[in-house]
């Protein structure tokens, strides 16, 4: 199996290319709108994109997903629970794809957003999107659920074998978590903080707790990501709010 995780380093995005040498062909998964780098890559492993996937709606960056669909013609795929206007192939719950001899199976896992989906590959590998992170999981205060997440941790992701690997979306100090890029379910068994709480009634302590400050512009990030809002007419409003412009005055 190919496996490639891209990482945009300033921001601790992660994005993954899954592929069959055997079919010569691959997946995307959570690509940003700076695609340069997924076509350095697949040109390099001489695989064809024939499926885009998204874990969830983001709101901390534009996704590219749509944009790459476009431009390659593979197909979009989002959990059935998306809210997207635009077309998009739905994937329920359990719900599998083909991949020549790779097998990537739909794990739906609300709670970091509604329509969050965990994307597991030959049931060795987790991209756990922002569900489980390295040492913590996923915020729920753009538009998720706490108690979604403690059911989708606690009766799906943690009920997988300890050697399957976890890759996530986000990585490193940006998003204050500790180094590493990847991690198993057994590790984070043990380790991580946001699991080793004894209660449901504490973990949703755990998550009103100290969470960093909302990214800037989430709102309109979350709607250009659905298709309800256009770039172009949310940097226009942008553009309109105007705002301090360096006199001392306010
Ligand atoms: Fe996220």
């Amino acid at each position: 199996m190919f496996f490639r995780q891209l990482v945009r380093e300033a921001y601790g995005c992660a994005s993954y290319i899954i592929g069959s040498e055997e079919g010569g062909v691959c997946a995307v998964v959570d690509p940003l709108m700076d695609s340069e780098r997924f076509f350095f890559e697949l040109k390099a492993s001489k695989l064809k994109p024939v499926l885009v996937l998204e874990t969830h709606t983001h709101a901390d960056h534009l996704s590219g997903a749509r944009e790459f669909a476009k431009m390659t013609g593979a197909k979009l795929y989002l959990s059935g629970e998306s809210r997207a206007k635009f077309s998009f192939n739905p994937i329920e719950d359990g719900g599998k794809i083909d991949l020549h001899d790779v097998t990537i199976k739909a794990v739906h896992t609300p709670g970091h957003t509604y329509d969050h989906m965990s994307i597991l590959i030959n049931e060795q590998k987790l991209l756990s999107g922002d569900t489980l992170l390295i040492g913590d999981v996923g915020r729920t205060d753009l538009g998720g659920s706490s108690e979604a997440l403690y059911r989708s941790l606690h009766e799906k992701i943690l009920k997988l074998p300890d050697e399957v690997t976890v890759h996530p979306a986000h990585v490193g100090a940006h998003h204050y978590l500790k180094g590493g890029t990847s991690s198993t379910i057994g590790v984070e068994k043990q380790t991580n903080a946001a699991l080793k709480v004894k209660s449901k009634e504490e973990f949703l302590r755990y998550m009103e707790e100290g969470w960093p400050p909302k990214p800037e512009g989430y709102e309109a990030i979350i709607a250009i990501n659905l298709g309800k809002k256009s770039l172009l007419k949310a940097q226009s409003e942008l553009l309109k709010v105007g705002g301090h412009m360096g006199a001392k005055k306010t």
